[in-house]
């Protein structure tokens, strides 16, 4: 019988073991920066916001097939994986139009995002900026171009626009996109009609959001939500401040059903920075984009917040790549919840990643620290699974490649 020789403790290296810290007043802070994935976030936020927002984030339209398709698809990634090679220098970077950035993530434009939270887009933005990415501000943004110029002026911007039914109130929002340092637009083209949200119309979703007696009770179980609501800006589509339009009448014009190939060539007309064209869902729409001489393509479904049961952007990825990827840059979106999911992306030939709700659960749940959180996630795993398959830059994850297995 084995047995172990006893020895008198040694405290000293007993007392260098313990981890104890002290209990913090900030505790959804300490849970935020506790967050191992995006998930554990998305569970704070549930918790920090009333259910009409987290919905409107969380939500998609009709079934939401789309969507948990869309999500679904990474876990059937299967990564090429080289072993035997040095993989002590790891660089995740890209060039996306002549200029580096650290990550091939990159934030997707969302409307109203201070109902998410009150420090909204600038505090997205200043993430970006602080990890060199870039920030898309949606038309339906809460804080105006110039507003979000002043307040993160080094964070690179690019401008997501709809094609509105007058010509001359797009034309107002590119000026202030132009004037404001903006690099780029993405014109935003899966929106003829807007989608149905049947869990926005099952919430009485209003934006602003309107005090009915319902609200007393959301009031009284987020009551720091709503403290942060009422003691802020109020929320409005800010790029159209000034104007003499309702939210409700704006949101009637925003979408325009007519929106036609010949939208592109007339924006191509009236701005000489790169235009990326979001919603693409199929390869000849992509090859008929590269042909017009676009600057990049992001096959996207919304998140599912348009049509529903429609393509999978990371199906179809290949294909599109295959046919469009050596004249137009080929983004994509939609559920991408993890660096994995995004090495996935990137691994089937696109050149960088969009998030949409990650960020905004990130929002949700701290505020900017949430964001960091979720920047600060993605990019220990895509490096952890860089070093794990042997890829060291990115043209290495495209080397190895990977492939969506049927099950
Ligand atoms: C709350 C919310 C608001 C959005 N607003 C816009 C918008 O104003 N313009 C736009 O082009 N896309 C908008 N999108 C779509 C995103 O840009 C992106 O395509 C989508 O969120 C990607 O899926 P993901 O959320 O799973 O990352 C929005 C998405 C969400 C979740």
């Amino acid at each position: 019988m084995i047995k172990s020789k006893r020895q008198f403790p040694d405290i000293p290296h007993f007392i260098s073991l313990i981890d104890w810290k002290l209990p913090t007043i900030f505790r959804n802070r300490a849970k935020v920066a506790k967050a191992l994935t995006i998930e554990d976030l998305a569970a704070i936020a549930k918790k920090k916001v009333p259910k009409v927002v987290y919905d409107y984030v969380e939500g998609s339209a009709l079934d939401e097939v789309s969507y948990q398709r869309s999500k679904d698809v990474f876990s059937r990634a299967e990564f090429t994986a080289h072993t035997l090679r040095d993989v002590s220098k790891i660089d995740p970077s890209t060039i996306i139009y002549g200029k580096k950035v650290d990550l091939p993530i990159l934030f997707s434009p969302t409307g109203y995002t201070r109902f998410m939270h009150h420090v909204g887009e600038p505090a997205v933005a200043a993430v970006a900026e602080n990890n060199n990415l870039i920030y898309s501000l949606s038309t339906m943004g809460t804080t105006s171009p110039s507003e979000l110029a002043q307040a993160v002026p080094g964070a690179r911007r690019w401008f997501q626009l709809y094609v509105m039914q007058n010509r001359e109130d797009s034309l107002s929002v590119i000026k202030q996109a132009k004037e404001n340092g903006f690099e780029a637009l993405i014109l935003t083209v899966d929106t003829p009609v807007s989608g149905i949200r049947v869990r926005d119309i099952k919430n009485g979703l209003t934006i602003p959001p309107r005090i009915r007696l319902s609200t007393v009770l959301a009031i009284a179980r987020k009551p720091i939500w709503w403290l942060n609501l009422f003691t802020t800006k109020k929320l409005e589509f800010a790029a159209f401040r000034g104007w003499s339009k309702s939210l409700v009448e704006l949101a009637a014009v925003i979408f325009d059903p007519a929106t036609s190939f010949d939208d592109v060539t007339w924006l191509q007309s009236v701005w000489n920075g790169p235009i990326i064209v979001k919603g693409i869902q199929n390869v000849d729409d992509a090859k008929k984009l590269a042909q017009m001489g676009v600057s990049g393509i992001i096959l996207s479904n919304h998140g599912g917040r348009q049509l529903d049961r429609g393509p999978v952007p990371l199906e179809i990825l290949p294909d599109v790549v295959a046919a469009v990827g050596d004249k137009v840059d080929v983004y994509i979106d939609g559920g991408i919840m993890s660096g994995q999911d995004a090495y996935a992306a990137i691994a089937l030939g696109a050149k960088a990643v969009f998030i949409g709700r990650a960020y905004l659960y990130g929002i949700m749940a701290g505020g900017q620290r949430g964001v960091e959180k979720v920047i600060e996630i993605m990019k220990r795993d895509f490096i952890n699974t860089m070093a794990l398959t042997g890829s060291r830059n990115i043209s290495e994850i495209q080397e190895a490649g990977a492939k969506i297995r049927s099950n």
